[in-house]
Order: structure tokens, then C-alpha cells, then sequence
């Protein structure tokens, strides 16, 4: 799906699907690399038009992403595929932060489901990560349930990491 939005003039901000070459530096350095094979699978879903995954770019520089998922998921809470889709893998790389563009990449996935005529997003939220809570909170999301989610991935050096994941989940009504 091709999707290119200017999300400010000057200076210029841009959301944009992922690119195979934007995939190397997406991982921050060392910082994401682990999820490096996560992220080629999220990438691959974009390119067959199971998930939505955006890059933005600030003066020309990738500066986040963010990952819209409306697919049927094992928590139809979280997306059912019908009426309720599930944000997740928001990051701003440290020098973007504080700018607004976390924001401005929220805001745009709203209106994009909206337009899809989904009525709620969900966003999940790290019970020790006060500031995107903040973030989330401000943006009229609620926490609808809280819970210790288990999860696994393939790390870049093809190794399982079995994660529990303190987290909260948080709705925001859009119809
Ligand atoms: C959480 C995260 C995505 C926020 O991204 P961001 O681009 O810094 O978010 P914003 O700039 O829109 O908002 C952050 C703060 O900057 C402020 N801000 C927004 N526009 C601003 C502007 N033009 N000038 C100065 N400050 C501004 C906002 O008021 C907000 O403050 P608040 O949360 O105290 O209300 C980013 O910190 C990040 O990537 N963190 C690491 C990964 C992570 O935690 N992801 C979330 C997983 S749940």
C-alpha cells in the first residue's frame, strides 16, 4: 500500500510505508537490533498489505516509526480485524524526541483507521514507561486492562528470547 503524507511543510516531515533499505537503519545502531528479524517480518506483512508500517523522516532523516496492525489477532481485544486495530512499535530515535512527531505519527494512524471506518485503537504500554503513558494519556487513550503478556522472538543471532511483558492496554474511541 502506498501511503505518503507530509505531516508539517517547514521544516519538512514526512510519513511514509517502509522501504527494504530502510530496514538497517531502523535498528538505531546496536540499539533495535535485536528485533532485526521482527522487523523484516513486519516489513514483509507491509509489502503483502497485512500491516501498515510507517517511517518518518524529518529534514530528509529517518526519525521513527510506528506499526498499525488490523489484522484478526489472538487478543481481539487488541484488533479484531473489524472494528478495533493495534499500534505498536512506536519509536522516535533520541534526537527527534520532545518535537511533536510521536504525536503528528499517532494522530495519522487515527484518521487513517477512521477513514477504514475502524471505531477504536489500542496501543500497549510498558507499566515502567511513564513518559509514552504521558504521551498516550494526553492523547485521550484509557487503560482498559493491564496484564503480564508473554511473548518470543528470534534475536539477529537467530537465538529465542522469551520476553513477560508488564504492560497496560490502552483504547481511544474514534468513531
Ligand atoms: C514515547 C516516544 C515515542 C514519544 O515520541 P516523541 O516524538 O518524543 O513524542 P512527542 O514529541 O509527540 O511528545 C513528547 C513530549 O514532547 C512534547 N512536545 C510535543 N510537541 C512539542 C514541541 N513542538 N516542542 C517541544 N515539546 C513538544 C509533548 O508535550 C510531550 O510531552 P508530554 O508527554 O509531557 O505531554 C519516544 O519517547 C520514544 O520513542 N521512546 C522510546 C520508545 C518507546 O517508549 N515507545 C513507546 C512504546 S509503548
Amino acid at each position: 500500500m502506498k501511503i505518503f503524507q507530509i505531516l508539517q511543510e517547514n521544516p519538512p516531515w514526512v510519513l511514509r510505508g517502509i522501504k527494504n533499505s530502510d530496514l538497517k537503519t531502523l535498528e538505531w545502531g546496536n540499539h533495535f537490533k535485536r528485533y532485526r528479524k521482527l522487523m523484516r517480518l513486519s516489513f514483509e506483512d507491509h509489502q503483502a498489505g497485512k500491516k501498515v508500517y510507517l517511517v518518518a523522516e524529518m529534514e530528509g532523516k529517518i526519525a521513527g516509526q510506528i506499526v498499525i496492525d488490523w489484522r484478526i489477532l489472538v487478543d481481539k481485544e487488541k484488533s479484531d480485524g473489524v472494528e478495533r486495530a493495534y499500534l505498536y512499535s512506536l519509536r522516535v530515535f533520541p534526537p527527534y524526541r520532545n518535537k511533536g512527531l510521536g504525536t503528528k505519527m499517532i494522530l495519522f494512524c487515527e484518521n487513517f483507521l477512521k477513514e477504514r471506518n475502524f471505531k477504536f485503537v489500542t496501543i500497549a504500554c510498558e507499566r515502567k514507561n511513564l513518559r509514552a503513558l504521558k504521551l498516550y494519556e494526553r492523547l485521550r487513550f484509557k487503560i482498559f486492562k493491564q496484564e503480564d503478556t508473554p511473548w518470543e522472538f528470534f534475536d539477529d543471532q537467530g537465538k529465542l528470547r522469551k520476553i513477560t511483558e508488564p504492560e497496560w492496554v490502552l483504547q481511544k474511541c474514534i468513531m
